[in-house]
């Protein structure tokens, strides 16, 4: 095929250095932004007077017809083009002849694959925010569900001091509002619009960048045309974003994979996000949970990916910018499946509460309250955390838990212990009265579930 630029050269280049320089294989994906946004183009260059009204309506309707033909099916991508740009204007000028050649006028192609990257990511990072939200209003449902189930939190994966199922997995609903928070924040930077830096330069054609950026949805234009063209600060924030919700989806992976263990056994997740093993019937294994935490570092690599593309790149356009667009979409994709694998499975998982009292029971988990009893009966905190020490470790020694403890056993460690010592210690108690903001009683979980919804506009 003839190429558009044949002019400085003959324009016969290798198949093999086409076919290492093409970028249709990925860019294609950008065919509904790059068409909608030669739309606005010919629109403006048609207001302007840069071209005839009526060869700009030409040119809409021609732009028009390839979409329709595209999403039809009529018009497949030819895999032998250079890029999703050239193609569009090569079937533009094979429909309309010379007037679709008028198109490419005052813009560039570097101008224009920096719009259609922003217009493509701008959606994505739209569809990705929905499902960010639905998987927190999942896991809101569910701590719901659970506000007053009892389990052991843990520091250093010791049982540490007694919390609720539900205050555990509002943990999780409150890192996915920053993510979206976050997804916000890029939103708002990369809805900016480039088009109209052409090459680098600008142009001398009196072209209206505002009204082409208005048409096309942004906020404003970049306002130095160098800039324009050079900057893809937005894929590489929007990959970090995406790092960060995967980090979280994947901590919360992590314990739903150990939960589920037969060693825990606090949580069941539904049969149909889980599988067997092709030789141990007894397996049920978490997948999905272990694909997320294992997908995570994909998207981590794609951030690495374009940091490192960009590193060191001088203004204002080179080639090497090509490769800034798979890892990105890898990372949306990836990021997209895994959250709605996640708002999928969330919803069948089952604690087992007993066992989840059960441990907390087990251990030594109401030490700290026991210290708090003593400091109301008088004691300095620090004198009073001795003393709880002190019965852990005879309760170690002697194979015996606080709750079993007799009064005249207490009374031995300190004399300021009385039989309400076992109505304060008791777990249910331990965990109603942490009501300080943001703690564990059903009280304040309930308030953290009211914030949650509010932000989430339920
Ligand atoms: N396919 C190219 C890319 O993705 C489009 C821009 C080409 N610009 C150029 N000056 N060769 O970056």
């Amino acid at each position: 095929m003839t190429k558009l630029w044949a002019g400085r050269t003959a324009a016969e280049t290798a198949q093999l250095a086409d076919d290492f320089n093409s970028s249709i294989a990925f860019d294609s994906r950008m065919a509904k932004q790059d068409i909608t946004g030669s739309m606005a183009h010919a629109a403006m260059l048609g207001a302007k007077g840069i071209i005839g009204k009526d060869e700009a309506e030409a040119l809409i309707d021609g732009l028009q017809g390839i979409l329709d033909d595209l999403t039809s099916g009529a018009l497949q991508i030819d895999p032998q083009a250079e890029d999703i740009h050239m193609f569009v204007e090569q079937v533009l000028t094979q429909r309309l002849g010379d007037v679709g050649k008028k198109l490419h006028t005052a813009r560039s192609r570097n101008d224009q694959v920096a719009l259609d990257f922003r217009m493509y990511l701008r959606d994505e990072i739209d569809e990705i925010a929905a499902l960010t939200k639905k998987l927190a209003a999942v896991l809101t449902d569910k701590a719901e569900e659970y506000k007053a189930a009892i389990m052991p939190g843990y520091t250093h994966l010791q049982r540490a001091q007694p919390i609720t199922f539900g205050h555990q997995l509002m943990a999780y609903a409150f890192m996915l509002l920053r993510d979206l928070g976050r997804l916000t924040d890029c939103r708002k930077r990369l809805n900016i619009s480039p088009i109209g830096s052409c090459a680098l330069a600008g142009t001398t054609y009196d072209t209206d960048r505002e009204m082409e950026a208005g048409r096309l949805g942004f906020d404003g234009i970049c306002l130095n045309s160098i800039d324009g063209v050079s900057d893809r600060d937005f894929a590489a924030e929007l990959c970090a974003a995406l790092s960060i919700e995967m980090m979280h989806l994947s901590r919360l992976s992590e314990e739903l994979i150990l939960w589920s263990s037969w060693e825990f056994q606090f949580i069941e997740l539904p049969d149909a996000y889980t599988t067997g093993s092709s030789i141990m019937p007894q397996k049920k294994n978490p997948d999905m949970a272990e694909l997320v935490r294992g997908k995570t570092g994909r998207v981590y690599g794609d951030l690495m990916g374009i940091l490192t593309v960009l590193k060191g790149l001088p203004l204002a356009y080179n080639k090497d910018m090509q490769e800034d667009k798979e890892g990105v979409f890898d990372a949306c994709d990836t990021a997209k499946m895994c959250l709605a694998v996640m708002a999928g499975m969330l919803p069948g998982m089952k604690a087992k509460t007993e066992n989840m009292l059960r441990a907390a029971s087990g251990g030594f988990i109401n030490a700290t309250d026991l210290a708090d009893y003593l400091v109301i009966k008088g004691l300095p905190f620090r004198s009073a955390y001795k003393v709880s020490g002190a019965l852990v470790g005879k309760c170690v020694k002697e194979g015996k838990t606080l709750d079993t403890l007799s009064l005249e056993e207490y009374k031995e460690a300190s004399p300021l212990i009385e039989a309400d010592v076992y109505e304060h210690i008791d777990l249910r108690t331990c965990v109603e009265k942490r009501i300080s903001a943001g703690g564990t009683s059903v009280q304040s979980v309930e308030k953290q579930i009211a914030a949650v919804r509010e932000a989430l506009g339920q």
